[in-house]
């Protein structure tokens, strides 16, 4: 690794940053860590339950913590962060003032929308979308809203097919 600093993976739900990030994170032989995760393990509770029992204003507040906590006591690991993360409480300023090594992973929403169908029940933000056509206009406002948080990564990735592997690569060419 060029620097010890972390490596953050950021973009919008079912990009594949968990996948990315765990062969990321075994090629270079450092610890993985999921902030979803992270939060989970913390409160005993699903992301769902937290959405439901404490509301999405909490979870934010949460994951804001749980980020700054994150960050300030690791640093040689892979960090793959929830797919709202860097669009809440000035997370992407934070997040860029601990490394350089920010990586968003960009897949077009129309792909998106098709795998996210098939696995909306784990996602309180999408899991009452009841048809692909909802779930295509959802998706693709929401997605652009969210692009100027994500674009302020140091590093974009495109990854339209199921490619993690070829992502992986390539962010450690951008790495070394
Ligand atoms: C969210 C994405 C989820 C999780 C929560 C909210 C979002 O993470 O943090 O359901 O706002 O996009 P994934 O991107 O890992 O699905």
């Amino acid at each position: 690794m060029s620097d010890n600093s972390v490596i953050v993976l950021i973009g919008y739900m079912g990009c594949g940053k968990s996948s990315v990030g765990k062969k990321l994170s075994q090629k270079l032989n450092v610890k993985f860590l999921d902030l979803d995760s992270v939060i989970e393990k913390k409160y005993s509770k699903s992301i769902s339950q937290i959405f439901n029992d404490l509301g999405e204003i909490k979870f934010r507040s949460i994951e804001n913590s749980e980020l700054n906590s994150v960050l300030s006591n690791y640093k040689n690991c892979v960090l793959s962060l929830g797919g709202g993360t860097p669009c809440y409480h000035d997370n992407m300023r934070l997040i860029l003032s601990y490394t350089t090594n920010v990586f968003f992973i960009d897949v077009n929403s129309e792909i998106l929308s098709e795998r996210l169908f098939k696995k909306k029940e784990k996602r309180p933000l999408i899991s009452s979308i009841d048809t692909i056509e909802e779930m295509k206009q959802f998706i693709n406002k929401h997605y652009f809203e969210r692009r100027q948080f994500y674009s302020m990564a140091t590093h974009s990735i495109t990854s339209n097919r199921n490619d993690s592997e070829n992502v992986v690569k390539e962010i450690l060419s951008l790495l070394n």
